[in-house]
């Protein structure tokens, strides 16, 4: 059996199909791309309506599944832009109807979470999460997964994008800044705005623009700006490993194709002893078959959703959606946990 997943929350729609043994057996995704400035949700989410019937076609043909063969459908509820998430939502909801198949709402950041730790082998991995909208450092612990550390402002992929963009690039930045910064050399001080577990990017932006204002060349201010946010991460994964006392990382999010931060992560685990994983490009960026995996997951631990019961939740958090699948730790929950909420009812 195998399950369809379908990504929408933000820029990207695609559907993956994966099976049990999470191959990928088809993933088919496209890409929203305005000619200027960043993401409009309506507009996103139009370019979603449109491509997303196209997209479930070709999956289905690539993997050569029948709708008997397909165990449920699985979609991204949350966190993203609410016209995005529902573009997406809608979708799966008349897959499920018309295949008669379980419908099962995933979160967005636990998929990118879940398909890094099934391709690293590793058990119990810390996860640094570093997409466009997000930045958090995400470990197990009793029942959920927990932010340990994140962007007190941007993420780090929305801070790229803004500075490409300013700087006279076009969306996404984050991969053409990674080519510009090959050709930088001189590097420049940035504020480096670490706060115990937790970073911030904005004053970044202003001072590499104010650079940018005095004349610095793009490629060293590409260059200067990917050492010092890639080293702040580095340090807060560290920071996370030390207290774990872990051993292993996974990176997850768009961010993470970057060569510089799977460098910068790799060296610093290796050097205390450990293993860095990070997955292939195509399922870091957001990509269906992230969602259909735990998707999987979460439908063999028994969670599904009516039609009525599976509304998107734009805001939905990391650390409050319970992981059924995980839970083999024997420890109790701690008062000091946020209350439980399961957006994903069980069965
Ligand atoms: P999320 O909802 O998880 O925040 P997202 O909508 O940001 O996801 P992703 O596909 O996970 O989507 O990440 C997209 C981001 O990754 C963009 O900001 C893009 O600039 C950035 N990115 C992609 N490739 C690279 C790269 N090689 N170097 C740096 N940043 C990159
Ligand atoms: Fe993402």
């Amino acid at each position: 059996m195998v399950v369809l997943g379908i990504e929408s929350t933000a820029h990207t729609a695609s559907v993956g199909i994966v099976d049990e043994g999470a191959r990928v057996l088809a993933l088919a995704s496209d890409m929203h791309r305005p000619a200027q400035g960043g993401i409009h949700p309506r507009e996103a989410a139009n370019h979603h309506v449109e491509v997303l019937p196209e997209l479930v076609r070709r999956a289905v043909a690539e993997a050569g599944v029948r709708p008997s063969d397909v165990e449920a459908v699985a979609f991204a509820q949350g966190p993203g832009l609410g016209p995005c998430l529902r573009a997406g939502a809608t979708v799966a909801r008349m897959l499920s109807l018309a295949w008669k198949r379980p419908l099962v709402p995933v979160n967005h950041c636990v998929a990118h979470v879940e398909i890094a730790r099934v391709l690293s082998g590793l058990e119990d991995p810390i996860l640094l999460y570093a997409s466009g909208g997000n930045t958090q450092v995400i470990a197990y612990a009793r029942g959920r997964y927990r932010v340990l550390g994140e962007t007190l402002d941007v993420g780090i992929g929305n801070f790229l994008d803004k500075l490409w963009i300013a700087l006279g690039g076009t969306f996404p930045g984050g991969p053409a800044m990674e080519q510009e910064a090959r050709h930088g050399a001189d590097l420049h001080p940035l504020p480096y705005s670490v706060h115990g577990m937790d970073v911030a990017f904005s004053g970044i932006l202003t001072a590499a623009l104010a650079l940018h204002g005095r004349g610095v060349r793009r490629p060293d201010l590409a260059y200067s700006v990917e050492v010092t946010a890639y080293a702040m991460l580095t340090e807060i994964t560290e920071r996370a490993l030390a207290h774990l006392r872990g051993s292993g990382v996974v990176l997850g999010g768009g961010v993470a194709c970057n060569e510089r931060l799977r460098g910068m992560v790799r060296s610093m685990v290796e050097a205390r002893g450990g293993t860095m994983f990070a997955p292939p490009r195509n399922l870091c960026v957001d990509n269906g078959a992230m969602i259909a995996w735990t998707g999987l997951l979460a439908h063999r631990s028994g969670c599904v959703a009516s039609v009525e019961d599976s509304a998107v939740e734009p805001r939905q958090r990391t650390d409050l959606v319970a992981t059924p699948w995980r839970e083999t730790s024997a420890m109790p929950a701690s008062s000091a946990d946020p209350p439980e909420r399961t957006p994903l009812p069980v069965a």
